[in-house]
């Protein structure tokens, strides 16, 4: 990590665990024999980060992950003259070694980053494939294997901080949800080491409490929520405790409905 929040990742042998929720292995693999890139839509904590480290290490692609922001700007991405012992040399963005590479660069969060970072990706995601680089004179070919991955949460941010159309008809967009209980009660038991079926009881929980998404919670919780629970109790913590601290207390401030989603728990419980 440096101070851009950027991450690089690399090596096939060590592909992090991804259970498939449908075609989206096929799919992203198909955008990447096309050279085409990819949008990922989707609620927090559903696997969307965990799908992009997986597929760059199938496909055997170094990833350079960068964590969008609101003051992230095209020089955060694209590089800068930084002064290094007397000399003013050139250094490299996570994008520009992306491009140079052949190198996916995942774009977390997208939506955040400022006005002039989408126009930067405009010459990358239509068939040009091209990097300006203004500082330098330089315009780069994306190197074969070069692919650009954003993604965001359309939930919570508010309107005015979507995507422009230009931008984001630029993407092959793919929704992600919250895997089917079957197969969310497995990755919860494999991720955290508790056993299927107690698994399963948090994600029928989990289950009701996203029902109420939209009435009383703005976000249903999240698969990480699920495996934060699990994992708690395998250290031995109690269960009401594990769950009220890992899946209701983050849920919400709101004394009342604090008490409704503690009551919902009684349910399932008992
Ligand atoms: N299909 C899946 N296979 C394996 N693990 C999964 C899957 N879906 C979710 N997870 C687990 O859920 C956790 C959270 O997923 P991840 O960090 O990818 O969410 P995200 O969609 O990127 O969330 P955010 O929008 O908050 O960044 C992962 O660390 C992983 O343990
Ligand atoms: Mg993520």
């Amino acid at each position: 990590m440096d101070g851009n929040l950027t991450l690089k990742q690399g090596g096939a042998a060590d592909a992090p665990f991804y259970l498939a929720q449908g075609g989206e292995c096929a799919l992203f693999e198909a955008a990447s024999a096309n050279d085409l890139p990819v949008l990922l839509k989707g609620p927090t904590g559903c696997g969307k980060t965990r799908f992009v480290a997986h597929m760059a290490a199938k496909l055997g692609r170094p990833l350079y992950t960068v964590a969008c922001h609101d003051d992230l700007s095209a020089a955060d991405l694209i590089g800068r003259y930084l002064l290094k012992g007397g000399e003013t040399v050139w250094v490299d963005g996570p994008l520009t070694r992306a491009v140079r590479e052949g190198a996916i660069c995942y774009l977390d969060e997208v939506v955040e980053a400022r006005k002039d970072v989408t126009v930067v990706l405009h010459p990358l995601t239509d068939d040009r494939r091209i990097l300006p680089i203004d500082r330098t004179g330089e315009e780069l070919e994306a190197a074969p294997g070069f692919m650009l991955v954003a993604s965001y949460n359309p939930g919570y941010q508010n309107i005015l901080k979507t995507l422009k159309p230009s931008t984001r008809q630029r993407f092959v967009a793919m929704e992600f949800d919250f895997p089917a209980p079957d197969l969310e009660a497995r990755i919860v038991a494999l991720e955290s080491g508790l056993s299927e079926e107690r698994a399963a009881a948090l994600v029928r929980l989990a289950g009701k409490l996203r029902a109420l998404k939209g009435q009383d919670l703005e976000e249903g919780v999240s698969t990480r929520l699920v495996i934060y629970a699990a994992s708690l109790i395998v250290t031995g913590m109690p269960i009401e405790r594990a769950i009220e601290a890992a899946m209701i207390q983050p849920l919400t401030d709101d004394a009342d409905i604090k008490r409704g989603l503690l009551d919902l728990v009684t349910v399932v419980f008992g």
